[in-house]
């Protein structure tokens, strides 16, 4: 059985093959319509969420099947003292495949040795969410037309970011991809992120100015400081405006730059930078949609 925890679950073979799915779905929804019916997606959110969690409502019932879940671990009997594995067990007798999303880091893996069905890390802690990954990807290929040889700036939270890490690692294995990283000293990425890179022999920088790295950019991936990750308000308070994109900022960047979020912003960009178009991030949230009715066609059909 085949589980979805870290992007390297899938080999960049089997992503293009996700990621031409999910086109060919874009271009046809309507042929999809009935390919999951009588199949249950379970949603196990025991952390807050808006498009990770409706995006695979949206995606299982646009694919015919049906939905259960919660939306918050206090719905559950995790209040009661139940355990983690115990709900898991319990949530894979009465579904077909399970997306959770957790605080800790970890846990989808230990959900997924007890699981009888397939689990989707949908985000855990500040370490993973490789579905994001697969919405960021679809979103690059489609507006760029390929996934390699880019220079890709990402800048903000690189250090809890858990798209971040993800992105990092899937784009790190296509080949001639350049990484800025962007990020005040506290907020870089984490060394075990750093290492895959010198690993793959990737080409990075870690600077702190996104002004000054602008000009370079084919892809700029801005993210939201992530509060709920921080020990302490001060340090959040400090550091929570450090980076603004402005259309002011933007007038040094390239025509063909795409300006991505994985949403959702609170104030690191300008809602006036909506209106350029260079902004994709609500086309990632569309195509977050489509890629994850790839992604449950493929892992109860072809991967099963
Ligand atoms: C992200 C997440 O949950 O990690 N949101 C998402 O899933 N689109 C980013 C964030 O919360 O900042």
């Amino acid at each position: 059985m085949r589980h979805l925890i870290n992007i390297t679950d899938f080999t960049p073979e089997e992503i293009v093959e996700l990621l031409d799915l999910g086109d060919r779905m874009i271009a046809d929804p309507a042929q999809w319509r009935s390919s999951q019916q009588g199949r249950i997606l379970a949603t196990l959110f025991f952390e807050p969420s808006t498009r990770t969690r409706l995006s695979f409502e949206s995606a299982m019932q646009s694919l015919g099947g049906s939905t259960l879940g919660f939306a918050t671990a206090d719905s559950s009997s995790t209040t009661k003292g139940e355990s983690l594995l115990d709900t898991i067990s319990t949530v894979s007798c009465y579904s077909d495949i399970i997306a959770m999303r957790h605080p800790r880091e970890g846990a989808p893996v230990a959900a997924a040795l007890k699981s009888r069905v397939p689990v989707i890390n949908a985000g855990d802690g500040g370490h993973n969410h490789p579905t994001q990954t697969l919405t960021d990807m679809m979103t690059i290929r489609r507006r760029k037309g390929v996934l390699d040889g880019l220079t890709i700036g990402v800048c903000g939270d690189l250090k809890f970011g858990r798209t971040v890490h993800s992105l990092l690692d899937a784009m790190s294995r296509c080949p001639g991809n350049r990484f800025v990283l962007i990020s005040p000293p506290e907020l870089r990425v984490p060394s075990y992120v750093t290492d895959m890179l010198q690993s793959r022999g990737s080409r990075y920088t870690e600077v702190e100015s996104m002004e000054a790295a602008m000009a370079q950019l084919d892809v700029l991936y801005m993210t939201r400081v992530q509060r709920e990750r921080f020990f302490n308000e001060a340090d959040y308070v400090r550091l929570k405006d450090t980076y603004i994109l402005t259309p002011e900022k933007l007038a040094g960047a390239r025509d063909d730059l795409i300006v991505m979020h994985p949403l959702p912003r609170v104030n690191e960009i300008d809602t006036r930078v909506d209106d350029d178009p260079r902004a994709v991030y609500f086309e990632q949230v569309r195509n977050g949609r489509f890629v994850r009715m790839a992604l449950i066609q493929k892992m109860l059909e072809d991967w099963a």
